[in-house]
């Protein structure tokens, strides 16, 4: 099997992208991350990209008189280094659908709780102050609505008393380190067959 091409987008630390790198490098994933695209300049994931030797481009809705010419770019960046699926690994921005079109069924989105509970840019937090008992972590296909496609996978988290949000953010780092290489695998198998709202996972026989 060829390693399927990835590109990433990112917009902070890169903790997952760091998984993804490593995973690629030490052979334990069929896949090599061909770019990585952030939307911060100062985002720490180019670092990270930098260090692995993998392509990091930088672009800022800012240099953008609109939305639609922001994610043209994206796309362009992605055919351009002949990506096959595009990642948002924490990636804080609505994906445009000169993106999706382009990649169709072919995105995928980490997100730090149970969808459709608590979407949008602060998952954790809300999930913490609105005093649930369990939350976690959804891996899905993207569309146009944010935090909305297809989910792949789902893993609950007990939230205890003293959890804080730097307590829970450690505990779903942890799971989201271990589930999203495991997404990535699964769609380099040809394992995940879109059925409507649901994604089945075709067993590896
Ligand atoms: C993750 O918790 C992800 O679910 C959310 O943003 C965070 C990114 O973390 N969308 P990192 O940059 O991979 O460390």
């Amino acid at each position: 099997m060829s390693a399927l091409k990835l590109g990433v987008l990112v917009s902070g630390s890169g903790s997952n992208l760091q998984v993804i790198l490593d995973h690629c490098s030490n052979g334990t994933l069929p896949a090599v991350v061909s770019v990585v695209i952030s939307d911060k300049t100062d985002a720490f994931a180019l670092q990270r990209a930098e260090e692995a030797g993998v392509a990091g481009v930088r672009i800022d809705r800012k240099d953008f008189d609109s939305a639609e010419g922001y994610n043209q770019r994206i796309a362009e960046v992605l055919k351009e280094h002949h990506v096959e699926l595009v990642v948002m690994a924490g990636y804080m921005r609505l994906l445009g659908k000169e993106v999706l079109g382009a990649f169709p069924n072919r995105v995928l989105n980490l997100h730090p709780a149970l969808l459709p509970s608590f979407p949008g840019a602060h998952g954790i937090s809300d999930a913490l102050f609105y005093g649930v008992k369990v939350t976690g972590v959804t891996v899905h296909f993207a569309n146009e609505v944010f935090d909305e496609g297809p989910i792949i996978l789902q893993e609950a988290i007990p939230v205890e008393d003293d959890d804080d949000e730097d307590s829970l953010s450690e505990k779903i780092h942890a799971v989201e380190h271990r589930v999203l290489p495991e997404v990535i695998r699964l769609y380099a198998e040809g394992r995940l067959k879109i059925d409507g709202r649901r994604v089945l996972v075709l067993s590896g026989e």
